[in-house]
């Protein structure tokens, strides 16, 4: 299997939460045989869609556009068997550079196909299925909502696993490294079902977003840590 994550955090690699989730994910997959290239969408030039539906009425699966959309990724998404759209929540959803990415996916779709209700009516003959992989600051899982939403919407049946981590700024946090540990493992897990199964099995989902401590004490900390000037 051939796995392709993107990840469109703007963290560096050493910072970023959705990294540190993502490739515990693809360690997993790895350990079961998949073969899992990242690509950081803030090192790519993504144009916004024109909205000229040149893609669908002049030059049918291809934009008009040239930028590392075209040349690179859109192709780079194709190849491969399974996508891991890795995305951190900025304001309750997917964030900006995420979306750019998303929208320029249109040429993907082909508007005089026709498909069953709520399926997404392909143009090309072999896409790959995707994992929703994402992290917030909040300790909520309900903080993922329209994330979910959105990415059900767009993917249908080709989304085929969702992974959410809520309280992901202390999942480096020394301290909390007895409880963030099950979290990691279950991830691992998570990846090796997702290439085994082409799913994940709802305890290892509930193991990956169980509470690493009770909301109030979260809360104080986070004050605490804003308070100290990000030093605490
Ligand atoms: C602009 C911005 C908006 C954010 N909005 C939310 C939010 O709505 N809910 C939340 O729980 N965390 C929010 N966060 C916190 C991030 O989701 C959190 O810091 C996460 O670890 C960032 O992922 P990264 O480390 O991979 O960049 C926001 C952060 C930023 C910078």
């Amino acid at each position: 299997m051939n796995i392709l994550a993107l990840n469109s955090s703007p963290r560096d690699n050493e910072t970023s939460k959705t990294e540190l989730v993502l490739q515990t994910f693809l360690t997993g997959a790895r350990r079961a045989g998949a073969v899992a290239e990242t690509l950081y969408l803030r090192q790519y030039k993504i144009n916004h869609c024109l909205g000229c539906y040149s893609c669908w009425l002049k030059t049918p699966g291809k934009c008009v556009q040239k930028d590392d959309m075209t040349e690179t990724l859109f192709d780079r998404y194709l190849q491969a068997d399974v996508v891991v759209l890795a995305s951190p929540i900025y304001h309750a959803t997917l964030n900006a550079r995420m979306k750019l990415f998303v929208e320029r996916t249109l040429p993907m779709m082909d508007p005089l196909k026709e498909v069953p209700e709520g399926a997404v009516p392909h143009r090309f003959e072999k896409m790959p299925k995707v994992v929703a992989l994402s992290v917030c600051g909040f300790w909520e899982q309900s903080m993922f909502d329209a994330m979910s939403l959105t990415w059900r919407m767009c993917l249908a049946g080709d989304l085929i696993a969702e992974i959410y981590r809520h309280s992901a700024e202390f999942l480096s946090v020394p301290e909390f490294q007895v409880t963030v540990q099950p979290v990691l493992d279950a991830l691992t897990l998570a990846g090796e079902e997702v290439v085994r199964f082409g799913q994940v099995n709802p305890e290892t989902m509930s193991a990956i977003t169980q509470p690493l401590a009770p909301p109030d004490l979260m809360a104080r900390l986070a004050r605490e840590f804003w308070a100290s000037g990000g030093e605490g």
